[in-house]
């Protein structure tokens, strides 16, 4: 096989397989039958449950793995969180890992897990089936790990491009985060793993996370962020949906009935439950009746007190049992209950290696390629690789989607998990695909942390290739777009030392680039996953041509964003280290990255849906259909190489709207031969057109013309067309 995995040692691979013992239906019970619909099986376990039962379900049992010294009850998979099931009636446990890019915590009990790009890099793809594939390899790994739960599926949008967490969601945009979240939700959940949408709502930043009331128009909301949430949801069909840790409105998410049962429940029809983000309940009458169905990670809230309070008549017995409805239908529905994960089987590393770099090769942007400078040659004589310990591996993101690299961090190996929030760099060293590209070629390294050294090197070299990075995790913002450190330095020293520098983007999310001018090539690769390295130089060398396009809009300076400065980050703490609770009033509404940029006439240093390709794309023919309902359009391959073009459709509304700016409403990934042509046929949502109406409290397409534009990037449409919509 073509794949090897990066120095996993010998070791690991022979202690990959663990024993935790499985709760399996022996007896068997009247629900057993899959003929009956999950909702009439669930009601067949609940009408068989004792009160103590029926508590039980609603709330995890501690922090367990996650807080050294706590309890780890005996048949926990040592993930983040546990709920106990019900052996006498075939009711399993609840396993929930942490598992966005990876599932996390597995070399602790001597397993592996394979890290998988950013999810924001794979959003960079575009590619519906790339995010079901993403999606399948965590539930693969789930599975084999004995979880039957994942708590990934981040989809805040992009509202702060300075947010520790943005690495993990899926960009600035409703649609495409909706879309791809919910389709790697999807593709997960084929795995018979239950999934998880987080973090509803508006946890769009990471300063003051627990604190803060964000503050969005209701119409606005609808429009951007908890619309990300309702395609997302309505996609993945997902077993759960984790309620955030701020205020929305002054009312904390997890308590929060309008977000939890009028929005969710009722308008986005959700059928699961609601769980709690880690010590996000405050309440016990007020979140069960707002709508939170499951406190995790432990039960101050749901255990004992809820008892009580239906005792009390205080929360209606009916509304735990909805709670246990929403738990156990979902349990049926994903078929954690018909096939349990056994522990039977191990990690492959190799098909996960294999997959993860695949996504990686889909997600690389191209965001700059003057003078034909890339492809690079194989005969290239001389590279000096500079920065970001590009010689040993690649960056990964922090945080609990921090996934444990196989043997240890590279730059600081030790055995066991990283600690939290430690800077983690993987097993997959670019430089040594580069000179596997390039094997005549003298290649070097500098670290990068003296701007003269490395300056003295890409002097004596063909081509500079400057890694620079942006470590992020959760718990923290970056105070600014800038590359932190003296990477910014770094990067004019080397390109004024040699005019062919190529730079290669390690990043959270967005950042500024002040040498954008001065640089032959831009590559920007998220945190590139375990396949990295590999990837990074078959795009570098043109083994794979780049197709990834942009999910999120790159600023040229703080200064242009919504808010130049985060909310949050200069108060101080107070004697309990905690931050005095303030707002966040997103005064942008629905305006989030490209429609800011739009509608405030700024120039962004790359807009979104960006990127380059090695060949050239032409588009032509466009045809509004089914009343706008539908486009069609060509796409030629202009250029000497196969590629893979990602084509966008925007429809501006009509001016009754006041929208100054348009919207991303359909998007297809098109392989193309050379010289080749095809025909684009999309579908349009017509809830993508459609405007909040807060008095109605519905979605409506409004009357009037509608100017629906297609072409490679938000900021390039080239074929456009006007549709009038009538009532
Ligand atoms: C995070 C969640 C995570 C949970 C369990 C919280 O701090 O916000 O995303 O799933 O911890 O680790």
């Amino acid at each position: 096989m073509k794949f090897r995995l990066p120095a996993l040692p010998l070791a690991m691979i022979a202690t990959l397989a663990f024993v935790p013992a499985p709760v399996v239906a022996q007896q068997h019970h009247p629900w057993d039958d899959k003929t009956l619909s999950p909702d009439v099986r669930a009601d067949m376990v609940i009408k068989e449950m004792t009160l103590d039962e029926k508590i039980q379900l609603v709330h995890g049992t501690g922090w367990g793995a996650l807080r050294e010294g706590d309890p780890i009850p005996p048949r926990s998979n040592k993930g983040a969180g546990y709920t106990e099931g019900i052996p006498r009636l075939g009711i399993p446990d609840i396993n929930l890992a942490d598992s966005a890019v990876g599932v996390r915590l597995a070399a602790t009990e001597s397993r592996y897990a394979t890290l998988l790009p950013s999810t924001l890099g794979a959003a960079s793809s575009w590619d519906v089936q790339g995010a079901q594939l993403y999606g399948s390899v965590i539930g693969r790994e789930l599975r084999a790990q004995g979880y039957n739960m994942s708590i990934g599926g981040g989809v805040d949008i992009t509202r702060e491009p300075r947010n520790g967490r943005n690495f993990e969601y899926a960009g600035e945009d409703p649609v495409l985060a909706g879309t791809m979240t919910g389709n790697l939700m999807k593709g997960l959940q084929s795995q018979q793993i239950m999934g998880d949408i987080k973090h509803y709502a508006y946890n769009d930043q990471e300063t003051g996370r627990e604190i803060l009331s964000a503050h969005v128009d209701k119409k606005a909301g609808r429009e951007s962020d908890l619309l990300a949430f309702q395609i997302a949801i309505g996609i993945a069909q997902p077993a759960g949906v984790m309620c955030s840790y701020n205020r929305v409105d002054s009312v904390y998410a997890c308590e929060n009935d309008y977000l939890l049962n009028d929005v969710l429940k009722k308008d986005f029809g959700f059928k699961g439950w609601v769980l709690s983000d880690w010590e996000a309940t405050h309440s016990t009458v007020k979140a069960a009746l707002a709508g939170l169905d499951m406190e995790m990670p432990g039960l101050d809230y749901f255990g004992a007190p809820l008892k009580q309070a239906v005792e009390k008549g205080e929360v209606p017995l009916s509304r735990v049992e909805d709670m246990d409805h929403r738990i156990l239908r979902s349990m049926f529905a994903v078929g954690v209950v018909d096939n349990p994960p056994m522990p039977r089987s191990v990690v492959d590393p190799f098909k996960g290696l294999e997959d993860a770099q695949h996504i990686e090769e889909e997600s690389i942007v191209l965001l700059k390629n003057a003078n034909g400078a890339l492809p690079l040659k194989s005969t290239v004589r001389s590279v000096a690789i500079i920065g970001s310990h590009a010689d040993k591996g690649i960056l990964s993101g922090g945080g609990s989607a921090q996934v444990d690299p196989p043997g240890g961090n590279v730059i600081d190996p030790r055995p066991g998990e990283p600690k939290w929030q430690e800077t983690v760099y993987f097993p997959s060293s670019p430089m040594k695909y580069i000179r596997k590209q390039a094997p005549e070629a003298k290649i070097e390294f500098n670290e990068g942390t003296d701007a003269a050294s490395a300056a003295a090197l890409a002097k004596s070299s063909d081509v500079a290739i400057v890694f620079v990075n942006q470590v992020m995790h959760e718990g923290e913002d970056a105070k600014t777009l800038s590359l932190p450190g003296n990477q910014d330095e770094l990067v004019s020293a080397v390109a004024a030392a040699n005019p062919h520098t190529i730079v290669v983007l390690e990043t959270g999310g967005p950042v500024t680039m002040p040498w954008a001018e001065k640089v032959e090539g831009i590559l920007s690769t998220w945190y590139p996953g375990i396949g990295g390295g590999e990837a990074i130089a078959n795009v570098l060398f043109g083994t794979v041509n780049p197709s990834g396009k942009l999910p999120v809009t790159f600023a040229k300076r703080d200064a242009d964003l919504p808010h130049p400065e985060i909310a949050g980050m200069n108060l101080k703490e107070g004697p309990d280290h905690k931050l005095p609770p303030f707002d966040v009033n997103y005064t942008e509404g629905a305006k989030v990255g490209y429609k800011w940029y739009e509608s405030q006439h700024i120039q962004p240093l790359f807009p979104f849906g960006f990127g380059l390709s090695y060949t050239t794309y032409a588009y032509s023919d466009l045809k509004v259909k089914e009343g706008g309902k539908e486009v069609s359009f060509s796409i030629k391959n202009t250029g000497s190489r196969a590629g893979a073009e990602i084509a966008e459709v925007y429809g501006a509304l009509p001016k009754a709207a006041g929208e100054a700016y348009k919207r991303l409403v359909a998007f297809d990934r098109v392989d193309l031969a050379p010289g080749e042509s095809k025909t684009v046929t999309l579908k349009i949502d017509p809830l993508y057109l459609s405007v909040f109406l807060v008095d109605k409290d519905a979605f409506e397409l409004l009357p009037g013309e509608y100017r629906l534009t297609v072409g490679p990037s938000s900021d390039k449409t080239p074929l456009e067309q006007t549709v009038s919509i009538r009532k």
